[in-house]
């Protein structure tokens, strides 16, 4: 008989100010909002065969709160921590601390952008990181996760 597999739960973390998606300096991140990016999750997910959850704060504390109750039931976490990327030790040590694979994600290219925003605490750390796409980087960033969950 061969092996069973448990379903492969999968957080997904917006930060802060990407409640604004849609209407934010839309030449920079796009015109598609939270829900329209969630949606897209949702129907990769489902493709994949895993069960999402999905959770945004402009709050660091919220976040790490999270980091650390939804670690209880998720192998991993996608996230695109907003401007916390570039500031936030606690973001990455509340996700080091839980130990589960994190893949970090961008809408723009931060690479290309303000000097400030080309640090990132969390990419070191990362699974993987994938930046510059708009809504397809939250899609290839779950692809990355999900195989390297399988790799698990
Ligand atoms: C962002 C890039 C960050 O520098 C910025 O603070 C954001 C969004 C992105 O998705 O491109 O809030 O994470």
């Amino acid at each position: 008989m061969g092996a069973t597999r448990g379903v492969v739960n999968v957080a997904v973390i917006h930060g802060p100010n990407l409640r604004l998606l849609g209407r934010r300096e839309p030449e920079v991140y796009g015109t598609d909002t939270l829900d329209d990016v969630n949606g897209l999750l949702a129907e990769l997910a489902a493709e994949l065969g895993v069960e999402l959850e999905t959770f945004q704060s402009n709050h660091e504390g919220e976040l790490l709160d999270f980091v650390e109750d939804a670690a209880t039931r998720v192998s991993g976490f996608l996230i695109n921590p907003g401007a916390f990327t570039h500031t936030s030790i606690a973001l990455l040590d509340a996700l080091l601390g839980v130990d589960r694979p994190f893949v970090e994600v961008h809408l723009s290219n931060t690479a290309g952008r303000e000097r400030f925003r080309r640090r990132s605490f969390l990419s070191g750390a990362a699974a993987g990181v994938v930046y510059g796409f708009g809504v397809q980087s939250y899609l290839l960033g779950l692809r990355g996760l999900v195989a390297r969950l399988g790799e698990g």
